[in-house]
């Protein structure tokens, strides 16, 4: 947390946002739903420019759960065409703002098309220090600390690690975070006050911001909003 853009607002290392409402943005216009998920690729774009503005780091951004497989098939084909699309698309406009693009979650279980998109996209920004935008596709934070328990087990079996030794540290190695430094500040769109299995190790002292402007409708002023509210927080982190 060591970027102060004034005197008063004090931007956040890093900032991890679910990005709720999508749909319902989409049937207030009377469109359909994977009209909401284009509409929200744009605020997707403008809060990679806010976190530039105010040299926020690190960007988490919860566009697949593992819980997201149970919509109905065409939205889900309709997301994955998405990501592919996107990701090619963005990639030049990525490269050169200087992002880097790391994605987290089980990206090895999905369609060939997509595994290609995120490993060109990781290759092709891979050392950019200006952001860090770190995406999670098929992402379950279980899952993910499910994971980690199994590899440390098969460690421990191996005598690499001895279980005394295990501590933060040691399990956060394991996470697909490893690399990443925690969220200062959790945002999520839409009115809804749920954690939905994103980050639950990693937030264990972040702040939480919740709004009830749909995603799509989240852009720059209301990403200005976001910050200025956790200038304000009495941050207390690490002590509770
Ligand atoms: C939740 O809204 C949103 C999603 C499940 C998808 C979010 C994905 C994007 C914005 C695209 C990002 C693209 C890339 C390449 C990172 P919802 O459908 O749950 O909305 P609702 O609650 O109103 O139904």
């Amino acid at each position: 947390m060591d970027n102060v853009v004034s005197s008063k607002l004090i931007s956040p290392n890093h900032i991890a946002i679910i990005m709720d409402g999508n749909g319902r943005w989409a049937e207030k216009q009377g469109k359909e739903r994977i009209d909401g998920h284009y509409e929200g690729v744009v605020s997707v774009r403008s809060a990679i420019e806010s976190c530039l503005d105010y040299g926020v780091k690190y960007l988490t951004i919860y566009a697949f759960s593992t819980e997201n497989w149970g919509r109905p098939s065409d939205e889900v084909a309709g997301l994955m065409e998405l990501f592919c699309k996107t990701i090619s698309m963005e990639i030049p406009s990525l490269i050169d703002k200087k992002v880097c693009v790391k994605f987290i979650g089980d990206t090895m279980s999905l369609s060939d098309d997509v595994k290609e998109s995120v490993k060109f996209c990781e290759d092709s920004t891979e050392g950019f220090e200006t952001l860090t935008l770190c995406v999670a596709l098929n992402y379950g934070a279980r899952d993910e600390i499910i994971n980690g328990v199994k590899q440390l087990f098969i460690k421990v079996a191996n005598g690499e690690v001895d279980i005394e030794n295990i501590d933060t540290k040691v399990i956060e190695s394991e996470l697909y975070t490893s690399a990443i430094p925690d969220p200062d500040l959790m945002i999520r769109t839409s009115g809804e006050q749920r954690i939905s299995n994103f980050l639950l190790w990693q937030l264990a002292y972040s702040e939480f911001y919740f709004t009830d402007i749909l995603w799509p409708d989240f852009r720059k002023e209301q990403f200005k909003e976001a910050i200025e509210e956790f200038s304000k927080r009495n941050r207390r982190y690490g002590k509770v």
